[in-house]
């Protein structure tokens, strides 16, 4: 799977600013350098779409980027990272209940996870907030090139085990931007989704 024209739009901590399309959009969240640009750039294919961070937590806005001239992606600024001051965690969180709640097109929430580490509180009130606003989302754990095959499926099984009542989680999938492990996988997510009315 192949993917032709993907190009940036706009970055804004405004939703006034967001994009006013009707394209089916999917959204990247996830706590600060866990992945999310990167796994853009796999998605598509391109090295340097959408920037990736030395310094976490710098994507401080919403960058929106056109695909196929048919969807948008939205990579959303990252969170959890411990240096953010208490008012810029609150703008953090306005931006995304701004984005999340409003945003019409929006199809599929990616929710990625670093899968080093054990699942996290934060992570956890995260999928819950989803679940509890039916909002449709799929745990996405990155930088999988790191774990053995063993270790893959113990914290797959992890995540699961919290999710196994949410309705709205498709699925945990384990992923490396470096690999491509899981890229075609999601690819046929996001598609399925997007073609969903
Ligand atoms: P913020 O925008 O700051 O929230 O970060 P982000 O979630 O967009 O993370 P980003 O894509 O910038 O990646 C953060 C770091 O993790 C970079 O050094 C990447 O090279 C690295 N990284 C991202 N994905 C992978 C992966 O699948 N495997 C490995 N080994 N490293 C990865
Ligand atoms: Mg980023």
């Amino acid at each position: 799977m192949k993917i032709y024209n993907a190009e940036f739009i706009l970055g804004s901590t405004k939703p006034e600013h967001f994009p006013k399309t009707t394209m089916p959009e999917i959204a990247f969240s996830g706590r600060s350098n866990v992945g999310k640009s990167s796994l853009i750039n796999s998605i598509v294919h391109r090295k340097n779409l959408a920037k990736i961070s030395g310094t976490p937590g710098k994507t401080k806005q919403i960058n929106f980027f056109f695909v196929e001239n048919m969807w948008v992606f939205a990579d959303l600024p990252g969170f959890g990272y411990a240096s953010v001051s208490k008012s810029e965690r609150e703008l953090w969180l306005k931006l995304n209940m701004d984005y999340l709640n409003n945003r019409e097109n929006l199809k599929l929430i990616c929710s990625l996870v670093d899968g080093r580490h054990e699942p996290m509180e934060k992570d956890l009130a995260y999928f819950e907030w989803l679940e509890n606003n039916n909002k449709k989302f799929i745990i996405v754990m990155t930088k999988c090139d790191k774990l053995s095959k063993k270790m893959i499926e113990t914290r797959k099984s992890e995540f699961e085990f919290f999710v196994q009542n949410c309705t709205n989680c498709v699925e945990v999938l384990p992923y490396s931007s470096i690999t491509d492990l899981g890229r075609n996988s999601l690819f046929a997510i996001i598609d399925k989704f997007i073609k969903k009315s």
